[in-house]
């Protein structure tokens, strides 16, 4: 039935009533809807180098997201995300760090990352992921003065961007059946 909600559950770490960290199953709503799943998968031999973390750091990292999620406040896929951009940043923040070498602050703070099951309660098509991919793009201009990306590896991170996103998009453009996800 349209708007019908479902619950999937999430692995979410969290305190105990003893201070333990633990894991706990976190329901998260996800509207009933057609789900696009982009056929050739998921992409495969995309993880960027696991070298660029130790050239940059944690701090480069988080200064690297906040300013993407500044550049996302000026896009026209703001109303997609919380009203608290910042503490945002650091979710994806956490997530590269462990990706490109460090150690895994994602999955501490919030267990498995399954992160397409993780944006399937917000609808993004082809157009969403160009404009997410050019924000970060134009942040990624900076990428070695700013945040110490070492040149060689930056082609590398934005194959690894544009692969993921694809693997994120769980709605069809209204443009329709040709919509490209390249
Ligand atoms: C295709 C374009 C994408 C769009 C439009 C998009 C949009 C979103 C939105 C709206 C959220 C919820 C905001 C929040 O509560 O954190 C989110 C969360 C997140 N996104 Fe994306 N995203 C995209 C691609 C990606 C990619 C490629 C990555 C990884 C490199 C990524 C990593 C994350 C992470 C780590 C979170 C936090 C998940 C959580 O802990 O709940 N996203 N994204």
């Amino acid at each position: 039935m349209p708007g019908t909600q479902y619950t999937a559950s999430l692995m979410e770490n969290q305190r105990d009533i003893y201070g333990e960290d633990r894991l706990f199953n976190r329901p998260v709503e996800v509207p009933v809807r057609d789900v696009y799943v982009p056929p050739g998968g998921p992409p495969q031999g995309i993880a960027p180098s696991r070298d660029i973390f130790p050239s940059m750091g944690e701090e480069n990292i988080y200064r690297m997201c906040r300013d993407f999620y500044t550049e996302l406040e000026q896009t026209d896929i703001r109303p997609m995300f919380p009203d608290d951009m910042d503490a945002a940043s650091r979710r994806i923040a956490a997530f590269l760090i462990g990706l490109l070498g460090g150690p895994p602050v994602y999955q501490k703070l919030y267990g498995p990352p399954m992160m397409r099951a993780r944006h399937l309660n917000t609808r993004i098509n082809e157009q969403a992921r160009q404009t997410w991919l050019a924000a970060f793009r134009r942040v990624l201009e900076r990428a070695d003065d700013r945040y110490g990306m070492p040149e060689e590896h930056l082609p590398g991170f934005l194959a690894f961007l544009d692969g993921f996103s694809a693997w994120m998009v769980n709605e069809k453009s209204a443009s329709g059946p040709g919509d490209s996800v390249t």
